[in-house]
């Protein structure tokens, strides 16, 4: 699975490139408000939250800035299989107790310098309303203290509440879409729930595009 970090097994990639891009943009996105807790989602399961959000997370501890990855799909999160970390305490079962004093057992260190990673943990019952809770607000409170940069990979937009109410809590949102897979009815509708809540949307990576001369995917940023 340690494959799919391209940002550094490939860096010279045009995928790994585009990463940087989008990483770049994120940085210079906003002059009044310091950008810290960005959170990505998508319209619908496929298009590629976590292999962008695990990507960019390497990106930005690459240019020497701490940070923290936070997988905040909870009914299916994968980013520990990608790092190779234990998925037994994770984010839903720190959500069950002190954040303030525990959080430090539940972050891992991962084998990129720079980079933590906080896993989904245990499948609760109530994905939502564990996200929706004043207990997530309080920890990301907290580790934006510790941290330069926190990506939080969420789940798909259509159909579940979480990444919208996650959406109120972080900076910025950006939203995946993937070439001839994502109906453009569904990212405008990912779009107005977005809004609806008065998140903040960055843009909109088109990811999976296929190259002509590789067999890897491109990945563009689009200004919203
Ligand atoms: N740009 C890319 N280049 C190559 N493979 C990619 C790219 N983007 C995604 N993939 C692959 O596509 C598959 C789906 O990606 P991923 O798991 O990141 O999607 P997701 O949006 O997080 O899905 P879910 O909603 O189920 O969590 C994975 O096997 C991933 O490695
Ligand atoms: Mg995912």
């Amino acid at each position: 699975m340690r494959s799919e970090l391209i940002v550094e097994k490939n860096s010279k990639s045009s995928v790994a490139e585009a990463i940087r891009i989008i990483r770049t943009n994120l940085l210079f996105s906003s002059a009044d408000k310091k950008v810290k807790t960005i959170l990505v989602t998508s319209s619908v399961s496929g298009e590629g939250k976590s292999f962008i959000s695990a990507n960019l997370a390497t990106a930005f501890a690459q240019n020497d800035y701490k940070v923290l990855l936070i997988d905040c799909d909870l009914r299916k999160g994968r980013l520990h299989r990608l790092f190779n970390i234990t998925n037994d305490k994770g984010l839903s079962n720190l959500l069950l107790g002190d954040v303030e004093k525990e959080y430090k057992e539940y972050v891992k260190k991962t084998y990129i310098h720079n980079l933590h990673l906080l896993t989904s943990g245990i499948v609760p019952p109530n994905p939502s309303e564990l996200l929706d809770s004043n207990k997530n607000q309080k920890l990301l409170e907290i580790l934006k203290g510790h941290y330069d940069y926190i990506i939080c990979d969420g789940t798909p937009v259509g159909g579940l509440t979480d990444s919208i109410v996650m959406s109120k809590n972080v900076d910025k949102v950006v939203v995946v879409c993937a070439v001839n897979y994502t109906k453009l009815d569904q990212l405008e509708n990912t779009k107005k729930s977005l809004q609806n809540v008065g998140a903040d949307v960055a843009g909109v990576i088109v990811n999976k595009v296929p190259e002509v001369h590789s067999s890897y995917y491109g990945n563009y940023y689009v200004e919203n």
